[in-house]
Protein backbone atom coordinates (compact mmCIF):
# COMPACT_ATOMS: atom_id res chain seq x y z
CA UNK A 1 0.00 0.00 0.00
CA UNK A 2 1.37 3.07 -1.13
CA UNK A 3 0.51 6.72 0.22
CA UNK A 4 0.22 9.73 -2.05
CA UNK A 5 -0.46 13.25 -0.98
CA UNK A 6 -2.82 14.43 -3.36
CA UNK A 7 -2.38 18.62 -2.31
CA UNK A 8 -0.66 20.81 0.33
CA UNK A 9 -4.01 21.58 1.68
CA UNK A 10 -5.16 18.32 2.34
CA UNK A 11 -6.02 14.48 0.56
CA UNK A 12 -3.46 11.41 -0.35
CA UNK A 13 -4.40 8.71 -2.71
CA UNK A 14 -3.72 5.00 -1.48
CA UNK A 15 -2.50 2.78 -4.25
CA UNK A 16 -2.08 -1.24 -4.08
CA UNK A 17 -5.38 -1.79 -2.56
CA UNK A 18 -8.57 -3.61 -3.61
CA UNK A 19 -11.66 -2.16 -1.88
CA UNK A 20 -13.76 -5.29 -3.28
CA UNK A 21 -12.18 -7.73 -1.48
CA UNK A 22 -11.95 -8.11 2.46
CA UNK A 23 -9.01 -6.34 4.02
CA UNK A 24 -6.46 -7.53 7.01
CA UNK A 25 -6.45 -5.97 9.94
CA UNK A 26 -2.84 -4.50 9.29
CA UNK A 27 -4.59 -2.57 6.06
CA UNK A 28 -7.42 -1.28 7.96
CA UNK A 29 -4.93 0.03 10.83
CA UNK A 30 -2.81 1.83 7.68
CA UNK A 31 -5.47 3.40 6.13
CA UNK A 32 -7.11 4.87 9.54
CA UNK A 33 -3.75 6.67 10.43
CA UNK A 34 -3.44 7.96 6.70
CA UNK A 35 -6.95 9.26 7.54
CA UNK A 36 -5.91 11.05 10.47
CA UNK A 37 -2.92 12.50 8.81
CA UNK A 38 -4.39 13.41 5.71
CA UNK A 39 -8.18 13.87 6.01
CA UNK A 40 -9.79 12.99 3.17
CA UNK A 41 -8.74 9.72 1.21
CA UNK A 42 -9.14 8.99 -2.83
CA UNK A 43 -8.81 5.14 -4.01
CA UNK A 44 -8.79 5.08 -7.68
CA UNK A 45 -10.43 2.75 -10.50
CA UNK A 46 -12.42 0.91 -7.70
CA UNK A 47 -15.26 -1.53 -8.93
CA UNK A 48 -17.53 -1.56 -5.97
CA UNK A 49 -20.64 -3.03 -5.29
CA UNK A 50 -22.88 -2.11 -2.51
CA UNK A 51 -22.48 -4.21 0.21
CA UNK A 52 -18.94 -4.06 -0.41
CA UNK A 53 -19.06 -0.41 -0.01
CA UNK A 54 -21.11 -0.83 3.15
CA UNK A 55 -18.45 -3.35 4.32
CA UNK A 56 -15.54 -1.18 3.69
CA UNK A 57 -16.74 1.65 5.60
CA UNK A 58 -17.76 -0.47 8.58
CA UNK A 59 -14.40 -1.53 8.85
CA UNK A 60 -14.09 2.39 10.84
CA UNK A 61 -17.36 2.95 12.86
CA UNK A 62 -20.95 1.86 12.51
CA UNK A 63 -22.52 2.33 9.74
CA UNK A 64 -25.48 5.33 10.21
CA UNK A 65 -29.06 4.68 8.64
CA UNK A 66 -30.30 7.84 5.89
CA UNK A 67 -32.27 10.13 6.91
CA UNK A 68 -34.62 10.85 4.45
CA UNK A 69 -38.33 9.18 5.88
CA UNK A 70 -39.44 6.56 4.05
CA UNK A 71 -42.68 8.95 2.46
CA UNK A 72 -40.56 11.62 0.57
CA UNK A 73 -38.34 8.81 -0.85
CA UNK A 74 -39.39 7.88 -4.66
CA UNK A 75 -41.25 5.07 -5.28
CA UNK A 76 -39.81 2.23 -7.73
CA UNK A 77 -36.29 2.32 -6.10
CA UNK A 78 -34.78 0.08 -4.25
CA UNK A 79 -33.27 1.17 -1.29
CA UNK A 80 -31.02 -0.06 1.68
CA UNK A 81 -30.65 2.30 4.56
CA UNK A 82 -27.06 2.38 4.62
CA UNK A 83 -26.70 4.19 1.06
CA UNK A 84 -28.02 7.32 0.12
CA UNK A 85 -27.75 8.59 -3.58
CA UNK A 86 -26.08 11.37 -4.71
CA UNK A 87 -27.77 11.95 -8.25
CA UNK A 88 -29.75 14.16 -10.56
CA UNK A 89 -31.68 10.91 -12.42
CA UNK A 90 -35.36 11.18 -11.75
CA UNK A 91 -37.58 8.01 -11.96
CA UNK A 92 -41.25 9.11 -12.96
CA UNK A 93 -40.50 12.39 -12.53
CA UNK A 94 -38.83 12.42 -9.22
CA UNK A 95 -35.45 12.33 -8.29
CA UNK A 96 -34.02 8.77 -7.04
CA UNK A 97 -31.75 10.36 -5.39
CA UNK A 98 -30.65 13.48 -3.24
CA UNK A 99 -28.66 16.66 -3.63
CA UNK A 100 -29.55 16.33 -7.20
CA UNK A 101 -28.59 19.88 -9.42
CA UNK A 102 -26.30 22.24 -9.37
CA UNK A 103 -23.82 24.22 -6.68
CA UNK A 104 -23.56 23.32 -3.01
CA UNK A 105 -22.11 25.27 -0.52
CA UNK A 106 -19.26 24.37 2.06
CA UNK A 107 -20.56 22.23 4.50
CA UNK A 108 -19.94 19.54 7.20
CA UNK A 109 -22.41 16.44 6.72
CA UNK A 110 -24.72 16.61 9.53
CA UNK A 111 -23.05 18.93 11.77
CA UNK A 112 -26.82 19.70 12.88
CA UNK A 113 -27.64 16.05 14.17
CA UNK A 114 -25.98 16.17 18.64
CA UNK A 115 -23.18 13.66 17.29
CA UNK A 116 -21.94 14.75 13.42
CA UNK A 117 -20.93 11.84 11.61
CA UNK A 118 -17.22 10.75 11.89
CA UNK A 119 -16.28 10.09 7.76
CA UNK A 120 -18.74 10.03 4.59
CA UNK A 121 -17.64 7.59 1.81
CA UNK A 122 -18.78 8.69 -1.30
CA UNK A 123 -18.25 6.35 -4.70
CA UNK A 124 -18.81 7.96 -8.46
CA UNK A 125 -20.67 5.59 -10.40
CA UNK A 126 -21.57 7.98 -13.10
CA UNK A 127 -20.42 11.56 -14.08
CA UNK A 128 -20.88 14.85 -16.40
CA UNK A 129 -18.88 15.87 -18.78
CA UNK A 130 -17.42 18.95 -17.06
CA UNK A 131 -18.06 20.83 -13.14
CA UNK A 132 -19.63 18.71 -10.29
CA UNK A 133 -16.06 18.93 -8.69
CA UNK A 134 -15.89 18.50 -4.65
CA UNK A 135 -13.70 20.96 -2.87
CA UNK A 136 -12.55 19.85 0.51
CA UNK A 137 -11.31 22.45 3.02
CA UNK A 138 -8.37 21.68 5.96
CA UNK A 139 -10.46 23.04 9.30
CA UNK A 140 -7.12 22.61 11.04
CA UNK A 141 -5.56 25.07 8.99
CA UNK A 142 -8.44 27.18 8.53
CA UNK A 143 -8.57 27.58 12.69
CA UNK A 144 -4.38 27.68 12.21
CA UNK A 145 -4.64 30.74 9.97
CA UNK A 146 -7.13 33.18 11.87
CA UNK A 147 -5.73 36.26 13.00
CA UNK A 148 -5.06 36.04 17.27
CA UNK A 149 -7.48 38.35 17.98
CA UNK A 150 -10.50 36.48 16.25
CA UNK A 151 -9.29 32.69 18.07
CA UNK A 152 -9.81 34.94 21.42
CA UNK A 153 -13.15 36.17 20.02
CA UNK A 154 -14.02 32.75 19.57
CA UNK A 155 -13.27 31.05 22.47
CA UNK A 156 -15.77 29.50 24.71
CA UNK A 157 -18.45 30.32 21.60
CA UNK A 158 -21.26 27.90 20.57
CA UNK A 159 -22.97 28.19 17.14
CA UNK A 160 -26.71 27.59 15.76
CA UNK A 161 -26.26 24.73 13.03
CA UNK A 162 -29.35 24.42 11.09
CA UNK A 163 -30.51 22.50 7.76
CA UNK A 164 -33.39 22.15 5.76
CA UNK A 165 -31.97 19.83 3.01
CA UNK A 166 -34.94 20.88 0.59
CA UNK A 167 -32.62 24.37 0.38
CA UNK A 168 -29.90 25.32 -1.37
CA UNK A 169 -28.58 28.46 1.07
CA UNK A 170 -29.30 28.81 4.33
CA UNK A 171 -32.44 28.76 6.61
CA UNK A 172 -34.36 31.51 7.43
CA UNK A 173 -33.70 31.44 11.38
CA UNK A 174 -35.96 34.26 12.09
CA UNK A 175 -39.31 32.02 12.28
CA UNK A 176 -39.96 28.99 14.23
CA UNK A 177 -36.70 26.88 13.81
CA UNK A 178 -38.64 23.37 15.39
CA UNK A 179 -39.31 22.15 12.04
CA UNK A 180 -35.68 22.00 10.78
CA UNK A 181 -32.75 19.94 12.35
CA UNK A 182 -30.64 21.83 14.19
CA UNK A 183 -28.19 21.40 16.53
CA UNK A 184 -25.82 23.74 18.95
CA UNK A 185 -21.96 23.16 18.48
CA UNK A 186 -19.11 24.73 19.39
CA UNK A 187 -17.08 27.22 17.41
CA UNK A 188 -14.49 25.30 17.35
CA UNK A 189 -13.83 21.36 18.29
CA UNK A 190 -10.90 19.34 19.53
CA UNK A 191 -10.57 16.31 16.84
CA UNK A 192 -11.76 13.40 19.36
CA UNK A 193 -8.81 11.06 17.79
CA UNK A 194 -6.18 13.73 16.68
CA UNK A 195 -6.68 16.35 19.14
CA UNK A 196 -5.70 18.70 16.95
CA UNK A 197 -8.27 21.72 17.15
CA UNK A 198 -10.45 22.44 14.17
CA UNK A 199 -12.72 25.31 13.27
CA UNK A 200 -16.42 23.72 12.97
CA UNK A 201 -18.42 26.93 11.26
CA UNK A 202 -19.73 26.66 7.27
CA UNK A 203 -21.73 28.71 5.36
CA UNK A 204 -24.51 26.47 4.40
CA UNK A 205 -25.34 25.22 8.04
CA UNK A 206 -23.93 27.80 10.02
CA UNK A 207 -26.97 29.86 11.04
CA UNK A 208 -25.55 32.26 14.06
CA UNK A 209 -23.40 32.47 17.14
CA UNK A 210 -24.81 32.03 20.53
CA UNK A 211 -25.46 34.32 23.31
CA UNK A 212 -24.09 37.38 20.53
CA UNK A 213 -25.69 40.59 18.96
CA UNK A 214 -27.02 39.76 15.69
CA UNK A 215 -24.90 42.29 13.59
CA UNK A 216 -21.86 41.08 15.63
CA UNK A 217 -22.97 37.38 14.97
CA UNK A 218 -22.93 37.78 11.19
CA UNK A 219 -20.03 40.22 10.79
CA UNK A 220 -17.99 37.40 12.47
CA UNK A 221 -19.47 34.28 10.68
CA UNK A 222 -18.16 36.50 7.77
CA UNK A 223 -14.66 36.54 8.79
CA UNK A 224 -14.64 32.89 10.10
CA UNK A 225 -16.20 31.92 6.24
CA UNK A 226 -12.89 33.24 4.53
CA UNK A 227 -11.69 29.95 5.08
CA UNK A 228 -13.82 29.08 1.58
CA UNK A 229 -11.59 31.86 -0.40
CA UNK A 230 -8.49 30.75 0.82
CA UNK A 231 -7.11 28.36 -1.57
CA UNK A 232 -4.15 26.72 0.46
CA UNK A 233 -6.45 25.34 2.25
CA UNK A 234 -7.87 23.89 -0.33
CA UNK A 235 -8.46 20.94 -2.66
CA UNK A 236 -10.36 20.50 -5.59
CA UNK A 237 -11.19 17.17 -6.57
CA UNK A 238 -12.47 16.01 -10.31
CA UNK A 239 -14.25 12.74 -9.92
CA UNK A 240 -13.45 9.90 -12.29
CA UNK A 241 -15.62 6.57 -12.47
CA UNK A 242 -14.54 4.01 -9.76
CA UNK A 243 -13.31 6.90 -7.19
CA UNK A 244 -14.10 6.08 -3.95
CA UNK A 245 -13.38 9.15 -1.40
CA UNK A 246 -13.39 8.66 2.26
CA UNK A 247 -13.01 11.46 4.55
CA UNK A 248 -13.22 13.47 7.95
CA UNK A 249 -16.11 15.19 8.38
CA UNK A 250 -15.04 16.72 11.77
CA UNK A 251 -11.25 18.30 10.58
CA UNK A 252 -12.84 19.42 6.91
CA UNK A 253 -15.66 20.82 5.07
CA UNK A 254 -16.56 20.69 1.15
CA UNK A 255 -18.77 22.19 -1.91
CA UNK A 256 -19.56 20.91 -4.53
CA UNK A 257 -19.52 23.54 -7.64
CA UNK A 258 -21.91 23.61 -10.72
CA UNK A 259 -22.30 21.15 -13.95
CA UNK A 260 -24.74 20.85 -16.28
CA UNK A 261 -28.09 20.28 -15.35
CA UNK A 262 -29.21 17.64 -18.57
CA UNK A 263 -26.02 15.46 -17.58
CA UNK A 264 -26.18 12.67 -15.13
CA UNK A 265 -24.20 12.37 -12.06
CA UNK A 266 -24.32 10.08 -9.38
CA UNK A 267 -22.71 8.65 -6.69
CA UNK A 268 -23.33 6.27 -3.78
CA UNK A 269 -22.72 7.61 -0.38
CA UNK A 270 -22.53 5.75 2.96
CA UNK A 271 -22.28 7.28 6.50
CA UNK A 272 -20.17 6.13 9.61
CA UNK A 273 -21.98 7.29 12.90
CA UNK A 274 -19.75 9.65 15.02
CA UNK A 275 -20.59 11.22 18.81
CA UNK A 276 -20.62 14.54 20.28
CA UNK A 277 -18.33 16.98 19.53
CA UNK A 278 -16.59 19.69 22.19
CA UNK A 279 -14.08 22.11 22.34
FE1 LIG B 1 -21.99 16.88 1.90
Amino acid sequence: MEVVPLSDALGAEIRGVDLSRPLDEATVAAIGRAWEDHIVLLFRGQELAEDRQIAFASRFGEIAARSRPPERRPEGVDYNDAVMMVSNVKRNGRYVGSLPDGEMWFHHDMCYDPAPSRGTFLYAMQLPSTGGDTLFANMYRAYEALPEGVRDRIRGRRALQIYDYAMREQVDISGDIAKYKHHVQPVTISHPLTGRRALYVNPLITARIEDMAETESRELLAELFRFTENSSLIYTHRWQVGDLLMWDNWSSCHARTDFPAGEIRMLRRCVIKGQALHE
